[in-house]
C-alpha cells in the first residue's frame, strides 16, 4: 500500500515549498541520500556528489574543519542546502557516560536528560547535528547485544526516559547550536528479536506492538523528536523498512508525525535479502511507497528514485513529500538559513562531573549479606583489587563508544591506588588476561592476595565488545574462567564484593551466593572508578534500581516482570524441583504449573530491584476511595520512613494489575515511580495518582480501552512485593 503520507503543499511550510519548486529530480532524490563519510579526508567522489547536491546528509564524520569544508561544497550550488551531519552518539560524545541501559537503572529522567545534552554539545562542537539516538526498542531478552544500547524491559520506564533524552539532545529550539536532532530507533519491534538474535525475525502481534512497543516511540513523538529509523528486522513477516503500517498507517496517520523516517544501514537493499523485493530497484519503491523517506547508507534510492518516477511507479507527490519531510528537519535546524555555528566544546573536567554523578546513580545493589557494605576506611588496611576488569579503561565504556576517550577513563584501579597511604594498601591481580580468558594458571595468584586482604573487590563482566549492535550471546554467564576466579577469592574466606560491569544483565546461578555483596554498574563509563570507589566506601549510596530482569540462568529467557499469569501460574510448593524429584517419581506427581524443574519459575534478582544503605520502609498505603468513576483520579498515599542509620534513597514504585478483562492481562504493569531522598529518621509522604486512561490497554479491536472491574495495586521498592491494596473502575 502506497505511503499516505503525501503533506498537500498548501501544508508546507512557504520555505520549503518555494525550495521544492526549485529543484529538479537529481537534486529533490539527493536529499534523501545519507552518505557514509570518508572519516577525516574528502575524497574526490564525494566532493563531486556533495557539490552536485547529490548527498542530504553525511554520517560517521567528526572533524570539524572537514565537516566545515563538506557544509561549504553542499553550498557552493545556488540551490546548494547545507548537510544533515549524524552520527551515534548513544552515551556521550568524547566524554563517555554509563550505557543507555545503566543511565536507565538511575531511573531518572533528570540525569538521563542531562547526558544527553553533555553529549549534544560535544558532538555539535565537531560539526554534527544529528544522532541517531535514542534507542527505544523494549528489551526483553538479554542475549540480544543491544539490551545495552536500550532503557530496559518496561514500556513506562523506557518511554519516560526515552523522551528525557530527546529533551537532552534537542533542547526546547533546535535552532540552538548545542543541540542535535534526535533520532527514535528503531521503529518497530527491535527488541523482540526471536531468541535474542540480531536482526532476527519479529515474530510480533500488532496488538503486543501496540501494547508493548510503540508506547516509547510515541512518547519521543510527543517529546518532539525530529527523525525516526526504521528497523532491520521483519515485524510478522514484512520487514520494516517497507512496512506502510508502521511508517505510514500508525507513524505518520495516527500519530501525526511530521520528521522524516531514515532507514538503518543499508536496510532498504537488504529487502532483497529478506526476500521481499526482487531487486533493489523493486526495494526502493517498496521502502519509498511506505513510508520511507531517507536511505542510509547504500544505494538504491540514488539509483532507483529518478526511473521509478518517470516510469511513474513512484508519483512524484510522494517523491516531494520525502522531500518536505527532509527539508522540514533542516529548517526546525536552522540549516535552511545558513549554518550553524560551531559552539566551544565544554572543558573535560566538566564532562567528568557529569559522568562520575552518572556512573554513581546507575549503579545497583543487587546484594549486601551482613551489610558489608560499605565499607569503613579505618576497617579496611588491605584491599585486593582482582579481576579482568579491574583496571580496562576502554572496556569500561562499554560499546558504542566512537568517539569516547579511553584516556577520560578513571578505572577502578587508578581511584583506588589514589586513596592508598600509611594504613591502606592495594593489592591488584587481574587473574585473567579478559574476561574471556579460559586460561586459571593466574587464579591462585590473584587468591592469594584476597587471602592477605581484609576485604576482596573482583570487578568481572563482559569487554565491551560481548554486547552491543550484532554481539549477541546465547549462553549469559560470566565468560571465560571468572566464575572459577570468583570460587577461589570465596574460598579464602576474605570478604568479597562482585563488581558486575557488563553490557546485559548475566547468569549468576551457581556463583550468586558466593560474594557477601553484588554490585551491577553495567558499563559506567569514563568515571566508573571513582564512583565505584565512592560507593564501595559510603562517601556515595547505590541508588540504581534495575531495568531490566536477571534471570537465574539463560535457559529461562526471556523473562520478564510483567508477564501473563498463564492458567497454570506456578507458586511455592505447586512444583517439585528437579533436584527433588524422587527416583520413579509418577509423570503427575511433579505438579502442572509453569515453570522450570531445573530453574523454577522466579528470576534471580528482579525488574526494579536495587538495595540501598539505610532502611527505608514503606508503610500506611492508603486510597482515597475504593471505586474509580470516569473522570476521577484515584489518590494512593504511602509514608515512606528513613529507620537510620544514614541518610538513604529510594525509588517507590506503583504496580497495577487488571484482574478480570477481556484479554489475559500481565501480572503486574508499572505506573508510575518517584525517587526520594530522606535524611535518617526522617519520614515522608508519596503521593501517586491514577486515572481510567492509566488503565487503559490494547483491546481486541486494536484500540487503547479500559473495562470497569477489580484491579490489584501495589507499592514497592521493587516488581517482587509491595504494601497491597484493592479498587475497582467503575
Ligand atoms: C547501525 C545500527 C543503527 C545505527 C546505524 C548507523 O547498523 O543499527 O542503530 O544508528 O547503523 O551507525
Amino acid at each position: 500500500m502506497e505511503g499516505q503520507d503525501t503533506t498537500p503543499r498548501e501544508a508546507l511550510g512557504t520555505t520549503v515549498r518555494r525550495l521544492l519548486d526549485g529543484m529538479d529530480l537529481e537534486e529533490k532524490i539527493g536529499q534523501l541520500c545519507l552518505v557514509n563519510g570518508a572519516e577525516g579526508s574528502i575524497p574526490q567522489w564525494l566532493a563531486e556528489d556533495v557539490a552536485a547536491g547529490r548527498v542530504g546528509g553525511i554520517l560517521n564524520e567528526v572533524d570539524p574543519t572537514v565537516a566545515c569544508q563538506l557544509q561549504q561544497l553542499a553550498l557552493t550550488r545556488p540551490s546548494g542546502l547545507p548537510l544533515l551531519m549524524g552520527r551515534d552518539v548513544i552515551h556521550g560524545f568524547h566524554t563517555v557516560f554509563p550505557i543507555p541501559l545503566g543511565q536507565a537503572a538511575s531511573w531518572s529522567a533528570d540525569l538521563v536528560e542531562a547526558c544527553a545534552a553533555h553529549a549534544a554539545v560535544e558532538a555539535a562542537a565537531c560539526g554534527l547535528n544529528w544522532t541517531f539516538a535514542p534507542m527505544l526498542d523494549v528489551a526483553r531478552d538479554p542475549r540480544w547485544g543491544r539490551v545495552a544500547e536500550s532503557l530496559g524491559e518496561d514500556p513506562l520506564l523506557v518511554s519516560r526516559l526515552g523522551a528525557a533524552m530527546v529533551r537532552g539532545f534537542q533542547g526546547g529550539d533546535l535552532r540552538d547550536p548545542t543541540r542535535l536532532a534526535a533520532c527514535a530507533k528503531h521503529f518497530a519491534g527491535y527488541g523482540a528479536s526471536e531468541g535474542g538474535r540480531d536482526y532476527n525475525s519479529c515474530p510480533l502481534s500488532e496488538r503486543e506492538l501496540r501494547q508493548v512497543h510503540f508506547p516509547p516511540f510515541q512518547a519521543a513523538l510527543e517529546a518532539g523528536v525530529a527523525t525516526v529509523m526504521a528497523s532491520f528486522c521483519d515485524v510478522d513477516g514484512l520487514p520494516a523498512s517497507a512496512n506502510a503500517f508502521l511508517l505510514d498507517q500508525v507513524l505518520r496517520g495516527e500519530w501525526g508525525f511530521r520528521g522524516f523516517v531514515v532507514s538503518d544501514w543499508e536496510s532498504v537493499g537488504q529487502l532483497t535479502l529478506h526476500g521481499v523485493a526482487e531487486d533493489e530497484g523493486d526495494a526502493a519503491l517498496q521502502a519509498a511507497k511506505a513510508g520511507l523517506d531517507m536511505e542510509m547508507a547504500g544505494s538504491s534510492f540514488r539509483r532507483h528514485l529518478a526511473n521509478l518516477v518517470r516510469d511513474g511507479a513512484l508519483t512524484l507527490e510522494r517523491l516531494d513529500a520525502m522531500v518536505a519531510a527532509v527539508l522540514a528537519v533542516k529548517e526546525r535546524l536552522g540549516l535552511l538559513e545558513g549554518l550553524r555555528p560551531l559552539p566551544t566544546e565544554p572543558s573535560p573536567d566538566v564532562g567528568a562531573a557529569l559522568a562520575y554523578k552518572a556512573a554513581l546513580e546507575c549503579a545497583v545493589l543487587l546484594r549486601n549479606e551482613g551489610e558489608l557494605l560499605p565499607l569503613r576506611r579505618d576497617a579496611v588496611r588491605t584491599l585486593a583489587l582482582l579481576g579482568p576488569l579491574a583496571d580496562e579503561a576502554a572496556e569500561q565504556m562499554g560499546t558504542w563508544v566512537f568517539d569516547g576517550e579511553a584516556a577520560r577513563s578513571v578505572t577502578p584501579l587508578t581511584a583506588l591506588r589514589k586513596w592508598e597511604g600509611p594504613g591502606f594498601q592495594i593489592l591488584h591481580h587481574a587473574g585473567l588476561d579478559t574476561t574471556r580468558d579460559l586460561d586459571a594458571r593466574h587464579l591462585d595468584d590473584a587468591a592469594a592476595l584476597a587471602a592477605r586482604a581484609d576485604v576482596a573487590v573482583l570487578v568481572l563482566g563482559e569487554e565491551a565488545i560481548l554486547s552491543g549492535e550484532a554481539h549477541c550471546r546465547a549462553d549469559i554467564r560470566l565468560p571465560g574462567a571468572q566464575e572459577e576466579l570468583l570460587r577461589r577469592v570465596a574460598a579464602t574466606g576474605t570478604p568479597t564484593v562482585l563488581v558486575l560491569m557488563a553490557g546485559r544483565p548475566l547468569a549468576l546461578e551457581g556463583i550468586h551466593d558466593l560474594p557477601h555483596a553484588t554490585l551491577c554498574m553495567f558499563h559506567a563509563g569514563n568515571q566508573a572508578g571513582p564512583a565505584l570507589r565512592d560507593l564501595l566506601f559510603g562517601v556515595a549510596e547505590p541508588v540504581g534500581k534495575l531495568p531490566v530482569t536477571f534471570p537465574r540462568q539463560s535457559g529461562q529467557l526471556p523473562v520478564h516482570y510483567s508477564h501473563n499469569p498463564t492458567g497454570r501460574p506456578a507458586d511455592e510448593g505447586s512444583y517439585t524441583p528437579m533436584a527433588q524429584i524422587p527416583q520413579g517419581a509418577k509423570q503427575h506427581s511433579l505438579g502442572n504449573t509453569s515453570h522450570y524443574l531445573d530453574a523454577g519459575y522466579t528470576p534471580l534478582y528482579p525488574f526494579g530491584h536495587g538495595l540501598g544503605y539505610a532502611h527505608l520502609q514503606l508503610r500506611n498505603l492508603r486510597l482515597d476511595r475504593e471505586e474509580l468513576k470516569a473522570g476521577e483520579r484515584l489518590s494512593i498515599t504511602v509514608e515512606l520512613v528513613n529507620e537510620g542509620p544514614r541518610a538513604g534513597t529510594e525509588t517507590v514504585q506503583l504496580y497495577v494489575r487488571d484482574l478480570v478483562a477481556s484479554l489475559s492481562r500481565p501480572v503486574k504493569e508499572l505506573k508510575d515511580f518517584r525517587r526520594v531522598c530522606l535524611e535518617a529518621g526522617d519520614r515522608m509522604e508519596l503521593r501517586f495518582q491514577l486515572g481510567e486512561e492509566d488503565l487503559r490497554f490494547v483491546g481486541r479491536q486494536q484500540r487503547w480501552i479500559s473495562e470497569a472491574g477489580r484491579f490489584q495495586l501495589w507499592v514497592g521498592t521493587s516488581s517482587a512485593a509491595g504494601l497491597e491494596a484493592f479498587f475497582t473502575l467503575a
